[in-house]
């Protein structure tokens, strides 16, 4: 991992950069246009479960009593509240199975967002969250950052809602995004697969991998 650890030294939250060989290997894949939509999903889904494990590394623990078939021990577990992720529709929906399959128990936001195709400015259209945001750490999941346009909306909207503890999870991030960002929501840290070249007139991520939206659900 590149990048965790600086956190308070700049007064803003770091972006981490998921190395991991399964990552960047998985991520190759996905990139590739001949890839199909089945394989597209399925890497995503993957990705994000690799995602959560990286997401999750500092999370707080406290000590459990339990009884093991033999004598009595302390146990460790997560502390607090589970854990909500807010998939922003429809692309991050892509790593909501994958990171639930180890965080079973997480509660589940949903953001509904597009982005204009002229503007690049986020629409809203649906939003539905649990009611005590304030007590949780809320992942806030995308694969594409690249204005942040919609990264920006999702958790000013969740924040409203009391949201406090937030950790933004992407899959490919443009620099101009997460300078935008992190202007933004100095206090949210970001984690990432890759940091990409730069956008292009359309706001598309370069090199990246096109529409992810349409590329999971096969709309092109
Ligand atoms: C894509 C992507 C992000 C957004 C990123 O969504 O999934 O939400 O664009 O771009 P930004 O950083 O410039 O805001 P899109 O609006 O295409 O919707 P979709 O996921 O429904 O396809
Ligand atoms: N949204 C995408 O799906 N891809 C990009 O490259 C930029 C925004």
């Amino acid at each position: 991992m590149q990048g965790a650890g600086a956190r308070g030294e700049t007064g803003v939250a770091p972006v981490t950069v998921v190395d991991h060989p399964l990552v960047q290997h998985k991520l190759t894949l996905m990139r590739d246009k001949a890839r199909s939509t089945k394989g597209f999903r399925q890497l995503l889904n993957e990705i994000g479960t690799l995602l959560a494990y990286e997401v999750t590394r500092d999370l707080p623990l406290e000590p459990v009593e339990i009884e093991t078939p033999l004598v009595k021990m302390q146990g460790a577990q997560i502390a607090g509240k589970k854990l909500v992720l807010a998939p922003i529709l429809r692309a991050g929906v892509g790593f909501l199975d994958g990171m639930l399959s180890l965080l079973p128990s997480a509660r589940v936001a949903h953001v509904g967002l597009y982005r204009d195709p002229d503007s690049l400015e986020a629409v809203e259209y649906y939003f539905k969250a649990p009611s005590d945001l304030a007590d949780r750490t809320v992942l806030v999941l995308d694969p594409m950052l690249a204005t942040a346009n919609s990264a920006v909306a999702a958790v000013d909207r969740l924040k409203e809602r009391g949201a406090r503890d937030l950790r933004f999870v992407c899959l490919l991030a443009a620099p101009e995004g997460i300078a935008k960002f992190q202007g933004s929501h100095p206090d949210v840290p970001v984690w990432t697969a890759s940091i990409d070249s730069h956008l292009n007139e359309h706001g598309y991520i370069l090199p990246g991998l096109g529409d992810a939206g349409d590329r999971m659900y096969g709309t092109r």
